[in-house]
């Protein structure tokens, strides 16, 4: 028997695969369903700023429709977003009634700071750690980098007064300098980071001159980059590092966790194959380790990160070269 055990945010994990946050976590019955097909732990669905937003600006459609004074705006906003966080905190207490493996809340910080507060709340519900799901598109021209990256580490500081519990901090590849923001929010004090996020992205339909959404689930070929950052990053980092995006089978997991990942994520998969493919990675991972007699992750975690590796320029080379010359 090897052991798949594996160590997180603080937590031992019984093997290193976590279902990331997606529609799979937005259920209790979902949640019971990933934990039988062995998930280590789950990442809820994420309280969305935005959704609260739409929600509440439907209702005020409505509201004022029916002639309903504006005065009362202030009380649809804080009744909105009462019911919103109720929910939530709601699913976190009955999922850990449900489940026996750790449940982690997922708050998506698009604009402001107000969540810092409810952060609070999701720890009292009985989550067991934190994940920030941060994203702010550098779409204002006006602001240096150095000013939107002094963002995230304003609402790390934020959150941090407000919650016991450890917090992850689920990112973006687009950084300027991407290696150093890595390394120093890392040392902020977090207990791990995701790497990376996978966003909506926009795409045309130029029969109905209409912007649609692209693929929103990952393809197995999306494993690159966060492959090549957790290998580059591994080893150089002050916290726990999770690979995500493109993690797709027991192969992929096997791939992170040799670039040095303290565990993976995982959604997309989840779509396309069923949640039993979460079982048939940890088959594989199982198979793969017996075969060449390792016992634990430890024998092998790392071991292909650019750190320990005998070529770590093969980890920055990002031009072609030579190897697709006849493809011209
Ligand atoms: C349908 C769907 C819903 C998602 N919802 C969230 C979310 O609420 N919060 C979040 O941080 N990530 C969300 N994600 C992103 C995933 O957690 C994951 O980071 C991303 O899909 C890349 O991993 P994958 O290649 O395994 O899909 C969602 C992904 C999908 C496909």
């Amino acid at each position: 028997m090897v052991d798949l055990s594996t160590q997180y945010l603080g937590m031992t994990l019984k093997n290193p695969v976590i279902a990331g946050s997606s529609g799979f976590t937005s259920s209790v019955e979902g949640i019971q369903e990933l934990e039988k097909n062995g998930a280590a732990a789950v990442v809820l669905k994420s309280i969305f700023e935005e959704e609260i937003a739409f929600e509440y600006n439907d209702i005020l459609k409505e509201a004022s429709g029916a002639g309903v004074n504006l005065d009362q705006f202030d009380y649809y906003d804080f009744h909105i977003k009462g019911e919103k966080l109720n929910r939530y905190t709601a699913l976190i207490e009955e999922s850990k009634k449900a489940v026996s493996i750790p449940v982690i809340a997922s708050i998506n910080c698009v604009y402001s700071h107000e969540w810092t507060s409810f952060a609070k709340r999701l720890q009292t519900a009985g989550a067991d750690a934190l994940e920030l799901n941060m994203f702010f598109l550098p779409t204002d021209l006006g602001r240096t980098s150095e000013e939107k990256e002094k963002a995230y580490f304003q609402i790390i500081e934020k959150i941090q007064k407000e919650v016991t519990i450890p917090i992850a901090l689920k990112i973006s590849y687009y950084f300027s300098n991407l290696g150093s923001m890595i390394q120093k929010l890392s040392e902020t004090g977090i207990a791990g980071l995701v790497l990376f996020n996978r966003f909506y992205s926009p795409d045309f339909d130029i029969d109905k001159m209409e912007v649609i959404s692209s693929n929103v689930l990952s393809s197995p070929s999306d494993l690159s980059i966060s492959l090549r950052w957790i290998a580059i990053m591994a080893k150089r980092v002050s916290c726990d590092l999770a690979a995500s995006t493109g993690v797709h089978d027991g192969v992929a997991l096997i791939k992170q966790l040799l670039a040095g990942a303290d565990a993976v994520q995982v959604a997309s998969t989840l779509y396309l194959n069923g949640t039993s493919r979460i079982a048939e990675m940890l088959k594989t991972l199982e198979e793969w380790m017996g075969k060449r007699g390792y016992g634990s992750l430890a024998d092998f975690k790392g071991t292909m990160s650019q750190a320990r590796s005998s070529n770590p320029a093969a980890y920055e080379r990002v031009q072609f070269m030579k190897h697709f010359a006849g493809l011209s």
